[in-house]
């Protein structure tokens, strides 16, 4: 299959993908997930185990090697650890890759360990392997779950090569601070958004069956508000409601153990004075009693041991104790349970069978996954499918779709490649660490095509590009910017790429300011004072607040890290080869002092309104967004009509239809996301100002015009009323279907309990 035909099919090219490149027989896979038969060959195995292998199978620690691995050459410390896999101590490894050397550590331990059971390789695949998306959030500006799906599909391929079983993606926390520099990582502010991904990704890893080539185990992280920090600090004390905890952090949980996700992992933050990672009425009560999950729970890295820290365990063996009961199978990094977990069930502190379940769940998941079958992977096939060009052409249309349009005066975008000259500014216009993003620790920088070299790919001779770096990402001097004036000045049009760099957002990477860095911001008003015309294309891992820029520059893409391929996808915006539709799944405030600011906020009995003092405002500035949830451009123009609901008033258990046009109304092609929010007007407790409950993203032809349905179920207009109980209540709501959180067209309908 080329790469132009795999872009050309919608969701059954990934499928095609998997299915073209392993030719595993479907019935020797069925075979392996046969549920009765992993489980009694699960309670066969547990009664052979002895309290120490059965521990062994609860850890997970930090592998060794990678890549140019000779199994003959080995290290004394190399040596130790393959004896301690020979010896069981070991039943899961993190951080290795690389199918020589795993295939290596599968030999020994399905081979010469007593009872030969395989390890599981857990690896951070957060956006690709090799071939290199854009990072999750970017990702989720697509509003295109299949996009999502697609990418993860592309990326358990590549990690299956290479010997990897599992992700710990996708990471699902919802997200309503951006200095928090995880916010990357994630869908952004909106449960429902965040749900729909984390399904999209789910089915993308894990395909439709474990056992099958081509696919790995998913994990959902963290479990669970760890994107509720406090002061958007990360690890830092989480404090909701609730309420809050169910209605928002929740969802996207329950929505990938529904879709079957393998694993979980506890977050390291404390819910309410409880650590997450000892959280019995989160990991059980909820995950297990409540969502049915039957797979296994990994803890974050130390996040066992932590908490001693976090004050919730006074030493190592309490630590271990108070996680395994609270539902933490499997321990990352540090060693409570194989260091203190025996003694505990010796002295009756935790129960036999506690620890056999958690292994019980450990081994079911190796066991779908095939792992007892055939641990091995085929060196040659990693070599011929990581980095292929089929997975590279899938990349590079994910990229493009998830590019935002901020602003476009007089139409300045796109570009014409037919310009004369065009300059190119900036410090992370040509950098591929900064093009692949926060989390690739297997990309590789030769690899990437950075902003510079794919509008070279994309120009002509005849348009001359000059390159100016003007700066550095972040510093003082502006001995560059003389030279990036004159570039300005001798050019058509300047192209200025300014932002973040890739270490400035991810894990532990928060920011107590959101603006783009000085010394950028200080160039391109350099630039602008040049007077001709400039575009800025926005490198970020998070909302920026950008008031200047938004208001003085005529186009601003917001471009986020796009992973290997982001320079071509960039160039196929710029130059209209590709009409951007992407929308922000995260608000844009104006300044940090706004946060937190989300769409979905509730009323107050105060709301803002121009004129009157005593209100929910601010002194100094607009309680409004800069950019709200939901809001990107198109180089063409949308018309939202011909609102229609399927009735005026439904009962609690109904459904409800609803249907909406949107129309091209400008001369290209171009895709729309149609988003519906609910407002329920009067609760039994007061409900945000909208709600997301369904969106589409659409192409439509110049003059065309689709309609979108959307279906409103009790999943939908639900809630957790005074009770705690997820209902739907009698009462007016309000609808809005519309192209961001603010416009749209408006409906409303009554959900009724009588029965005339
Ligand atoms: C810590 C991070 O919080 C988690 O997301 C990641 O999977 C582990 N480290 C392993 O790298």
């Amino acid at each position: 299959m080329t790469g132009t035909a795999l872009r050309k099919t919608a969701t059954f090219t990934v499928a095609a993908l998997a299915y073209c490149v392993f030719s595993i027989a479907p019935v020797q896979a069925e075979l392996k997930t046969d549920s009765s038969m992993i489980e009694s060959r699960v309670e066969k195995l547990l009664a052979q185990m002895t309290i120490e292998e059965k521990l062994g199978q609860l850890t997970q620690q930090s592998g060794g090697h990678s890549q140019g691995f000779n199994p003959g050459d080995t290290t004394p410390e190399q040596k130790a650890l393959f004896d301690r896999v020979r010896s069981g101590e070991i039943g899961s490894f993190l951080n290795t890759h690389g199918a020589v050397y795993i295939n290596e550590v599968q030999r020994i331990a399905t081979e010469e360990s007593r009872l030969g059971i395989p390890v599981i390789f857990g690896n951070d695949v957060i956006h690709g392997y090799r071939t290199t998306f854009p990072i999750p959030l970017a990702e989720s500006a697509s509003w295109s779950p299949i996009m999502a799906e697609k990418s993860a599909r592309v990326a358990a391929i590549e990690a299956y090569a290479a010997g990897i079983n599992w992700t710990f993606a996708p990471m699902i926390d919802i997200a309503r601070d951006p200095r928090w520099g995880r916010i990357a990582e994630g869908a952004g502010e909106d449960p429902y958004l965040g749900a729909k991904f984390a399904v999209a990704r789910v089915k993308g890893f894990q395909g439709g069956n474990l056992a099958d080539a081509g696919t790995i185990a998913a994990c959902a992280k963290h479990y669970v508000a760890y994107g509720a920090a406090e002061g958007g600090r990360d690890y830092n004390t989480v404090d909701i409601s609730l309420r809050t905890l169910r209605e928002i952090h929740m969802p996207p949980f329950e929505a990938a153990v529904e879709a079957g996700v393998a694993t979980l992992m506890s977050a390291f933050n404390e819910i309410n004075g409880i650590p997450a990672s000892a959280n019995r009425f989160t990991l059980t009560d909820v995950l297990r009693g409540e969502w049915g999950f039957k797979g296994f729970v990994v803890s974050d890295w130390t996040s066992v041991k932590e908490l001693i820290r976090h004050g919730y365990a006074a030493d190592e063996a309490d630590a271990g104790e108070k996680a395994i009961y609270a539902g933490v199978d499997m321990e990352m990094a540090s060693t409570c349970y194989r260091d203190h977990l025996a003694n505990a069930v010796k002295e009756g502190r935790i129960s036999q069978e506690v620890i056999d379940e958690a292994v019980r769940r450990v081994l079911r998941v190796k066991f779908q996954l095939g792992l007892f079958d055939n641990p091995y992977r085929d060196v040659k096939k990693e070599k011929e499918l990581v980095f292929c060009q089929e997975h590279r052409n899938i990349a590079r249309d994910v990229a493009r779709h998830s590019i935002v349009l901020l602003k476009n005066e007089g139409n300045l975008l796109p570009l014409s490649d037919k310009l004369s000259s065009l300059a190119i500014v900036g410090p992370l216009a040509d950098t591929p660490r900064d093009a692949l993003g926060m989390w690739s620790p297997t990309s590789r920088n030769e690899d990437a095509v950075t902003i510079l070299a794919g509008i070279k790919k994309r120009l002509s001779e005849k348009t001359k590009v000059t390159y100016v770096k003007g700066c550095e990402v972040q510093g003082g001097s502006t001995d560059g910017f003389a030279e990036a004036v004159q570039a300005a000045k001798n050019s058509e049009v300047t192209v200025v790429v300014v932002g973040e760099s890739e270490g400035m957002n991810g894990e532990a990477r928060c920011r107590s300011s959101l603006d783009i860095p000085e010394i950028q911001r200080e160039l391109l008003k350099t630039l602008h004072a040049t007077g001709k015309p400039i575009i800025v294309l926005l490198m970020t891992g998070r909302p920026l607040s950008i008031n200047w820029t938004a208001e003085n520059i005529p186009a601003i893409l917001n471009v986020w890290h796009l992973g290997t391929e982001m320079g071509l996808a960039t160039a196929d915006v710029l130059f209209g080869d590709f009409n951007p539709g992407g929308k922000l799944p995260a608000t844009f405030p104006r300044t940090v002092g706004q946060i937190p600011i989300h769409y979905n906020h509730k009323n107050t009995g105060r709301p803002p309104v121009e004129g009157d003092f005593f209100r929910s405002r601010y002194l100094d500035l607009p309680s409004s967004p800069l950019y709200p949830f939901g809001f990107g451009l198109s180089y063409t123009t949308f018309e939202f009509g011909n609102l229609k609901l399927s009735s005026e008033t439904i009962r609690p258990a109904d459904t409800l239809i609803v249907t909406v046009n949107v129309k091209n109304t400008g001369k290209r092609k171009g895709d729309e996301v149609a988003q519906l929010y609910i407002r329920d007007l009067v609760a039994s407790v007061t409900r945000p100002v909208r709600e997301l409950k369904g969106f589409e993203r659409i192409t439509l032809d110049p003059g065309e015009t689709k309609t979108v349905t959307f279906k409103l179920s009790p999943k939908e207009l639900g809630f957790y009323n005074q009770q705690m109980k997820f209902a739907v209540e009698p009462g007016k709501f309000k609808i809005w279907v519309g192209p961001n959180s603010v416009e749209g067209v408006e409906g409303s309908f009554e959900v009724t309990d009588n029965q005339h």
